[in-house]
């Protein structure tokens, strides 16, 4: 197999599907084209060890130069593609600099930006968001001069920031829209044990709080008005109001696009030259839901970045594997299997003031379960889920039986239904 194929993005996604079209075989040129001046690296740990890490800051890479090299895997850094055009036989994409590069099938692995707040003063010096290397190294200086952080936004990236810079042994606030943390993702049993574990260490939240700006001092933040008219100090911001996907190409290319660029199962989008994989997309729901969902996971990018590369050489994706998604946040292990969206039941384990899972359900069957330092639990459930099973809600609640021993077929559908 020969040709070109371009993948744009230099994330997780991009890599997955470069290293998947060697693993098959592929013997064409690849060429990967990242924003970013650095190669593809690991992103998870930059909101935690990298910020109190001390000496040097490690990143961690995703593969080692001569690995990129022994594989032909061509980094293009420091780069955008402005522009594209795509026909059914191939297109050519233009770089940043002019440069042009044709191919016979391109790959959008475009990621995802943090979403910025539309307050007036957040472009202040000391209002930072986090993604990127770039990013985390410019945050972690601020944290070597901050007292006083207000992180905006009570889901993962502000709740792992925040448990860090406590560590740090500063003075942290979060200030969070709804009434309760990461409500997008769990239930109300881990937002309310999650917020137990934190404010026990010290940090203070204010829910259901909305930020209506940044106030200066000496040319850089000094507090953050709130719609109650309140002002709270502050010499370090970190906004984490969620992540927007990056479809500025896609729609130069005329992609179908719903918030994310939309892709079927095996990560096709709607022009058949072109594939798609990992934040930039929107997928359909893995639980069989009506409607496309947006998975933000280093899982997801992995797997949908290997479907994408068979679909790029013609071949079927294997079957996913179970959805699994993790946020440590100081001491606490948030774990996830499963897609719980769209569950209409749950139940609730808990073991003491140490651990928690939360069993999801939907139409009687287990769809997902959230975990909290509790990985014997995400790991009977990731099989149980992975076997196509379910588990006996009657006596989950009690933590003392193992959930591994309560993993049982699913009740047959009635066709009727
Ligand atoms: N003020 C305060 N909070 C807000 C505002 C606002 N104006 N707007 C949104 N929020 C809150 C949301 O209610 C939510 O609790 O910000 C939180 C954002 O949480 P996530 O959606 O989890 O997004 P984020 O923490 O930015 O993480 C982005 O990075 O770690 C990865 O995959 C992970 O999807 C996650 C992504």
């Amino acid at each position: 197999m020969t040709g070109h194929i371009l993948i744009v993005g230099g994330g997780e996604a991009g890599l997955s599907i470069a290293v998947t079209l060697r693993d098959l075989g592929y013997e064409g040129e690849l060429c990967i084209v990242g924003a970013e001046p650095v190669p593809p690296y690991q992103r998870p740990p930059l909101s935690k060890e990298f910020l109190y890490a001390h000496g040097e800051p490690v990143t961690a890479e995703l593969r080692a130069p001569e690995f990129l090299t022994d594989h032909r895997i061509d980094l293009i850094l420091d780069r955008t593609v402005d522009a594209a055009t795509v026909n059914d036989s191939g297109g050519l994409a233009v770089l940043d600099d002019g440069t042009e590069i044709a191919f016979d099938r391109l790959a959008l692995a475009t990621g995802s930006e943090p979403r910025r707040l539309g307050v007036p003063g957040a472009d202040l010096p000391g209002v930072v968001s986090l993604r990127t290397l770039a990013d985390a190294t410019h945050l972690r200086t601020e944290l070597e001069h901050a007292r006083r952080v207000v992180i905006v936004g009570g889901g993962f990236i502000g709740l792992e920031v925040a448990a860090t810079a406590r560590k740090r042994g500063l003075d942290v606030t979060v200030v969070e829209t709804t009434d309760r943390l990461m409500a997008r993702a769990v239930a109300e049993p881990i937002s309310t044990f999650v917020l137990d574990h934190h404010a026990a260490e010290g940090i203070r939240f204010l829910l259901g709080t909305e930020v209506t700006g940044f106030a200066a001092r000496n040319g850089r933040i000094g507090a953050v008005q709130l719609a109650n008219g309140e002002s709270l100090p502050a010499d370090l911001v970190l906004v984490g109001v969620g992540a927007v996907p990056a479809t500025g190409l896609a729609e130069k290319l005329g992609l179908v696009r719903e918030r994310g660029i939309v892709v079927d199962a095996h990560a096709r989008t709607s022009h058949r030259a072109v594939v798609a994989a990992g934040d930039c997309t929107v997928q359909p729901h893995p639980n069989g839901l009506d409607r496309l969902i947006a998975i933000e996971s280093v899982n997801n990018a992995v797997e949908q970045g290997r479907a994408a590369a068979h679909t790029l050489l013609d071949r079927t994706p294997p079957p996913r594997g179970v959805p699994w998604f993790w946020s440590n946040q100081g001491a606490l292990k948030l774990q996830i299997a499963g897609i719980s969206d769209g569950y209409d039941d749950i139940v609730v384990r808990r073991d003491g003031v140490e651990r928690l899972t939360v069993l999801y359900y939907r139409s009687g069957n287990l769809v997902a379960a959230d975990t909290v330092d509790n990985p014997r639990d995400h790991l009977a459930v990731k099989r149980c889920l992975a076997d196509g099973k379910t588990i006996d809600p009657v006596n989950a609640t009690n933590p003392g039986v193992a959930l591994k021993s309560l993993i049982i077929p699913r009740p047959e559908m009635d066709p009727a239904q």
